[in-house]
């Protein structure tokens, strides 16, 4: 029987209170023979992770001495679904934090494999600007912000995954684009990288005064909100007629910041502003046509992303994981466990 090493990461306790550290996780290391595989599943070797703020929420009380799940990537080494392939198929989607996995028949129904990847394109790429946030970015802004040219965007957390590519489409449909980031080298990059009309820091600077100069007497038409905090009211006064607010992320509520509770709500009725929400969860069909478009633009360059690939093993990534809840790592952040 062959034997694997497999590390496998915990939640040991639930953090009330606190930002999660090292003591509300636990690494188990074990030698095992290779699991017997049922009709349907597949055994995979975890390649890649993808950090993300939600994360988080693995941590909600009640979820103590679990397995810690995020978005990932694998290699298939042996198979019995019809649909994944031992040498050619990747599986890709939801994953324990682990070296390998079995994953069953649910699974395989909820997330996919894909075939025959450009293997020009870094492997990073399909955790970030291709993966999951960029299929987000590029679904959310066809199926509800309704853009059209010559109309004015504002994008909150510009400078993240979501927000860079959200910036970078919009700008190719001819929108007037703002944003906004917390810093000022990613304000500049959001100017010079990215093209974008106009940025300001949210932090050192006055958000309504900044983005009113910004917006100026054109007007906003469209707020793609990553935070859902109090923004919303400074995009409500500055909103024309038929305005969209799109939100797709609550960055303010990881932070544990107060959530949006505009006192201007009037204004959706008089101003007939459409605020609509996004999960990408119920859109992952749309996967072949997102990189029908969109990897062709990654791969000439055309559209930038930033990321930190931070090479590791299985036993590493919760510590890579507090490095990154601590704003350590710029762009997209992904644990790199092995190759394709
Ligand atoms: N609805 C969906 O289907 C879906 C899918 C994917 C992601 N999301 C959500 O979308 C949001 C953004 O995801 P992402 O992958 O782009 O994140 P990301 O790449 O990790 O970017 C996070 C950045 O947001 C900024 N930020 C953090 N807290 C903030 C706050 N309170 N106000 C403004 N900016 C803040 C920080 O940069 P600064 O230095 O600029 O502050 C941080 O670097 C998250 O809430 C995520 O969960 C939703």
């Amino acid at each position: 029987m062959t034997q694997i090493t497999n590390s496998r990461v915990y939640i040991a306790k639930v953090p009330v209170g606190v930002a999660p550290n090292k003591s509300h996780f636990r690494t188990v290391t074990t030698t095992e023979d290779k699991p017997e595989l049922e009709e349907g599943s597949v055994f995979v070797k975890n390649i890649l992770f993808s950090l993300d703020p939600y994360i988080r929420h693995n941590f909600a009380e009640g979820a103590k001495e679990t397995e810690v799940i995020g978005f990932g990537f694998s290699k298939v080494l042996e198979s019995k679904n019809p649909n994944f392939h031992v040498g050619s198929s990747y599986y890709f989607g939801t994953l324990p934090w682990s070296s390998y996995s079995v994953l069953g028949p649910q699974e395989l129904f909820l997330n996919f494999s894909i075939d025959s990847i450009d293997k020009d394109i870094p492997l990073s790429a399909y955790s970030g600007v291709l993966g999951t946030s960029g299929l987000t970015a590029w679904d959310s802004l066809n199926r509800v912000a309704d853009l059209k040219k010559g109309e004015t965007i504002y994008v909150s957390s510009a400078a993240g995954t979501l927000g860079q590519l959200v910036g970078q489409i919009a700008k190719r449909k001819g929108l007037r684009v703002i944003g906004s980031a917390g810093t000022d080298e990613k304000v500049t990059y959001l100017k010079n990288q990215l093209g974008f009309d106009a940025a300001f820091n949210y932090k050192t600077q006055n958000k309504r005064e900044a983005l009113t100069a910004a917006v100026g007497p054109q007007g906003l038409d469209v707020y793609y909100d990553l935070v859902l905090d109090n923004t919303v009211e400074i995009a409500l006064d500055l909103f024309n007629s038929h305005g969209r607010i799109v939100t797709v992320g609550r960055l303010a509520d990881h932070n544990g910041q107060e959530l949006a509770h505009p006192k201007n709500i009037a204004l959706v009725l008089a101003k007939q502003i459409r605020w609509e929400g996004y999960v990408v969860f119920e859109h992952f069909d749309q996967f072949e046509n997102f990189w029908k478009e969109v990897t062709p633009l990654v791969k000439s360059g055309e559209f930038k992303y930033t990321e930190a690939v931070v090479d590791g093993g299985a036993g590493d990534i919760a510590d890579i994981y507090f490095r990154f809840l601590e704003g350590g790592y710029q762009g997209k952040v992904s644990v790199k466990l092995g190759d394709f």
